[in-house]
C-alpha cells in the first residue's frame, strides 16, 4: 500500500520541480598551499558549479568587517571572481568562518542585547561583497550555542537575530541599489541532536535563501568503529542516537522543524574516513577499529583520503572493495589491514535519487580539490564526483529517466525505494 503511494508522490514531485537543482562547488583557498598537488583556480571546471563556495573570511571582532584567511589571495580570488564574465549564471559565494576557527568573530555580532553591532557588520558585510562583485555569503558558524567551541547559550537566539538583520539589509539593499539581491546562506549542523539545541529553526529558515546541511562527519573521527561518514540510511542494527546519524535522519528532522525542502542543500564528501582495523578478518562496516588510519600522501591528514588518494588503492594487492546495502554507499579495505568508506558514482547516484524524491534544492561537494580534478587516479575523467552530482541532477528528459531510474531501483533496492520516498512522512521525532 505504502509502496504503490510513495512512488506516484515521487513521479509528482519530480513533474513539478522546474527551477532546477543546485550542484555547489566548496573551493577552499588553504588548498592553494598543499604541499604537493596544490590546487589553484586554473584547475576550476566552472560548468560543473552552479555556485562556487569561497572559503573562507573571518569576521574580525574590533572592526566588524571580514577579512580573509591566507594572505596574498588576490590574484587567484580575482581569476575566480572573473569566471562570472563567461560562466553568465554562475554564483560566487563568500564564505565567513570554518571548522577550525570554531566561534571566533561570531561572538561579536550574535549578542541578543547589542543588535546595533550585527546592523554595522551587515552594512560593512554588503560593501565587502559589492567590492568583490559577490553574489551573496556563507555563515559557517560551527556552531551557536556550544560552549566548548567557544559561543555562549545566548548565542542561539543571537544567530537568529544575526540572520534576520542581514536578510532585511540585502533586501533594502536590492531595493534601493537595483542590484539583485545578495544571497544568504548558512552551513547547518548535521546531526540530529544538535539541531534543535544550536538552532530556534522556524525564526532562522525564513530569512535563508539555502540551509547547506553538513551531512558528512556525524560522528565522531575519534570513534573506534568503521563506518562511511555520509551514509544516506542507518545499518540495520544501530539503535537511538546512532541510528540518526545518517542523511536522510537530518533531512527528515529539518523538514519536521519546518524547514522548507526546497531550500535544503546536502554536502556530499569528496573524502573518506580511514580506519585501522582492530581486526583485519572483521571488515564490515561497524567494526571495531584501532583509530584513525594513516594519512593521505596529498592530503597529510590523520583518518582522510581524498577521493583521488582512495582511487589510487583500488585494485592494489591487499585492496578489496564492498558495497553497504544500508547505508548505501562503498567502503575499501586496503593494505589489508585499513578501512575506508566513501562516496563513489554508485553512492552519488543514490543520494542524487533521494534529492529528486525529496524534493530537496540539490548539493554541494565538500570541497572539489578532493575529488580527482584532473582524472589522473580514478580513471574516470576529470572530477567524476562532482561531474556525476551535476549529470543526475540535470539531466534532460527527467520524468523519463527518474522513471527508468525507479524501476531499476525498485527492482534493485526494494527496501530501500520504500525507505526513500515515505521515510520523511512516517519518521517521527
Ligand atoms: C517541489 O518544489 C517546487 C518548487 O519549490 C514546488 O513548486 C512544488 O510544489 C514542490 N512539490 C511538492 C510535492 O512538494
Ligand atoms: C606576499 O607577496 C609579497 C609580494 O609578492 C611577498 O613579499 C610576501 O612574502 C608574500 N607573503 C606571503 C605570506 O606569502
Ligand atoms: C584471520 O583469518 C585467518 C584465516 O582464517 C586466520 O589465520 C587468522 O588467524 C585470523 N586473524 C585474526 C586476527 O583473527
Ligand atoms: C601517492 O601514493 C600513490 C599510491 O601509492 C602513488 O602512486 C603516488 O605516486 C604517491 N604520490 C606521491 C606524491 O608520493
Amino acid at each position: 500500500m505504502h509502496y504503490f503511494f510513495s512512488i506516484s508522490m515521487v513521479l509528482v514531485y519530480f513533474s513539478q520541480k522546474v527551477q532546477g537543482y543546485v550542484h555547489m562547488c566548496w573551493y577552499v583557498n588553504w588548498a592553494e598551499k598543499r604541499h604537493l598537488k596544490p590546487f589553484s583556480p586554473d584547475l576550476i571546471d566552472y560548468d560543473l558549479c552552479s555556485h562556487i563556495l569561497y572559503s573562507a573570511a573571518l569576521i574580525d571582532p574590533n572592526t566588524l568587517t571580514v577579512g580573509f584567511m591566507q594572505q596574498n589571495i588576490s590574484e587567484n580570488l580575482e581569476k575566480i571572481l572573473n569566471s562570472k564574465s563567461k560562466y553568465k549564471k554562475l554564483k560566487i559565494i563568500l564564505v565567513i568562518g570554518t571548522y577550525d576557527t570554531k566561534s571566533y568573530g561570531f561572538n561579536s555580532v550574535t549578542n541578543p542585547k547589542n543588535t546595533k553591532q550585527i546592523e554595522i557588520f551587515s552594512e560593512n558585510i554588503i560593501k565587502f561583497l559589492r567590492k568583490f562583485n559577490f553574489d551573496g555569503v556563507l555563515l559557517d558558524y560551527e556552531f551557536p550555542n556550544m560552549l566548548n567551541r567557544g559561543s555562549p547559550p545566548h548565542t542561539k537566539q543571537g544567530f537568529s537575530i544575526l540572520v534576520k538583520i542581514m536578510k532585511e539589509k540585502f533586501k533594502q539593499e536590492s531595493l534601493k541599489t537595483k542590484n539583485s539581491e545578495l544571497l544568504l546562506m548558512a552551513a547547518m549542523a548535521g546531526r540530529v541532536d544538535w539541531i534543535d539545541k544550536f538552532y530556534e529553526n522556524e525564526k532562522i529558515f525564513n530569512h535563508l535563501d539555502y540551509l547547506l546541511l553538513l551531512t558528512f562527519d556525524l560522528k565522531s573521527s575519534r570513534e573506534k568503529k568503521t563506518r562511511i561518514t555520509s551514509a544516506l540510511f542507518p545499518l540495520t542494527n544501530e539503535e537511538g542516537i546512532q541510528s540518526t546519524f545518517n542523511i536522510a535522519s537530518t533531512v527528515a528532522k529539518y523538514i519536521t522543524n519546518g524547514a522548507n525542502p526546497n531550500k535544503l542543500v546536502i554536502g556530499i564528501p569528496a573524502y573518506g574516513r580511514s580506519f585501522e582495523l582492530e581486526n583485519p578478518n572483521r571488515t564490515k562496516a561497524g567494526s571495531p577499529a584501532l583509530g584513525p588510519a594513516m594519512p593521505g600522501n596529498i592530503t597529510q591528514e590523520d583518518g582522510v583520503l581524498s577521493y583521488f588518494e582512495i582511487c589510487d588503492k583500488i585494485g592494489k594487492s591487499g585492496s578489496k572493495k564492498f558495497w553497504n546495502q544500508n547505508n548505501l554507499g562503498p567502503f575499501l579495505v586496503y593494505d589489508k589491514k585499513y578501512w575506508v568508506g566513501y562516496e563513489d558514482l554508485d553512492s552519488i547516484y543514490e543520494k542524487m535519487l533521494f534529492i529528486k524524491a525529496n524534493n530537496l534544492s540539490g548539493a554541494f561537494l565538500w570541497s572539489i580539490d578532493l575529488d580527482d580534478y584532473d582524472g589522473k587516479h580514478c580513471s574516470q575523467g576529470s572530477y567524476p564526483l562532482l561531474r556525476a552530482i551535476k549529470a543526475e541532477l540535470t539531466s534532460q528528459d527527467q520524468l523519463k529517466h527518474i522513471e527508468t531510474q525507479l524501476n531499476t531501483a525498485s527492482k534493485k533496492y526494494h527496501f530501500s525505494i520504500y525507505y526513500l520516498s515515505v521515510f520523511l512522512f512516517i519518521n517521527s521525532f
